[in-house]
């Protein structure tokens, strides 16, 4: 059984339909890229599966199981965890601190043992802080662990928003754009830690992405997505030399290449 499948799913924003019947699986333990033109519903797809929209039509499972009667609040509970294009993390708050808040579906004491400060409550804190420090020594955080998010670059801020995606030790990561104005060095670690990720943690991570560079050398499937409409589906070699790949790109000034800096 696949871990997550897209089953002929369509969503209209108005007159736009920004996905359109739309049908793909993600295996467990995979890569899975979706790439496409601006506006081709990436992003959409990715607020589908976490439930920020309800289709029009089609129907999203994940482990065998529809999602479409679950909220945006219980998606984490399933084990689905996701970073967002525009970074969002509690800007006013610590490395450590945002990393503990994608803890939470692992908090099991309610607010009165926490207040009263029971022994298991103890012990529980004391489990979340040894997987966010298990986070923070993957990602090479330690260096900002007490440094507030308002303060950090960019290319940072975006490791500490897969940090706190990874703290919540999902089944399936969902990864926006992790390389989007990265440096070349910084887009090499995300390809090094998304291979680790998949290899060494054993979660599957859908991943929406840009670079082509970063995509052909993590990804086991691609999918091309133009105008909400499927293009191709396979291998990157496949999918990169497909026609209507080829024609969606062309004209596009999408920014394939990267300059070193
Ligand atoms: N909340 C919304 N309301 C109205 N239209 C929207 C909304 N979100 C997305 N769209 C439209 O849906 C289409 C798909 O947008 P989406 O953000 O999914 O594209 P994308 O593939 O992620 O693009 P990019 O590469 O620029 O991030 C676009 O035409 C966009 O303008
Ligand atoms: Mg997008």
């Amino acid at each position: 059984m696949s871990l997550l499948e897209i089953d002929n799913v369509t969503l209209r924003f108005g007159g736009v339909v920004a996905v359109n019947q739309v049908s793909f699986s993600v295996e467990e333990g995979e890569v899975f890229a979706i790439v496409g033109p601006n506006g081709a519903g990436k992003s959409t797809l990715f607020n589908l599966v976490s439930r920020f929209y309800d289709p029009a039509e089609g129907d999203i499972r994940f482990d065998g199981k529809s999602i479409l009667s679950l909220g945006s609040h219980e998606i984490a509970g399933l084990g689905i965890a996701r970073t967002f294009q525009n970074i969002e993390l509690f800007e006013q708050a610590t490395v450590l601190q945002n990393l503990l808040v994608g803890r939470h579906r692992h908090r099991k004491s309610n607010l009165v043992s926490q207040a009263l400060f029971l022994p298991g409550v103890r012990e529980e804190e004391r489990q979340h802080r040894q997987a966010v420090e298990q986070v923070i020594d993957f990602l090479d955080l330690q260096a900002y662990r007490e440094k507030y998010i308002a303060g950090l670059p960019y290319g940072v801020r975006k490791v500490v928003e897969m940090g706190r995606a990874l703290a919540l030790e999902p089944r399936l990561l969902l990864l926006d754009e992790p390389a989007s104005g990265l440096s070349v060095e910084e887009t090499q670690d995300v390809a090094f830690w998304v291979e680790d990720i998949k290899k060494q943690m054993g979660i599957t991570v859908l991943m929406v992405e840009h670079d082509m560079h970063l995509v052909a050398s993590v990804s086991d499937r691609v999918l091309a997505l133009a105008d909400g409409k499927m293009l191709a589906l396979g291998t990157p070699p496949e999918v990169q030399n497909h026609p209507a790949v080829v024609e969606a790109y062309i004209g596009t000034t999408e920014a394939n290449e990267k300059v070193p800096a």
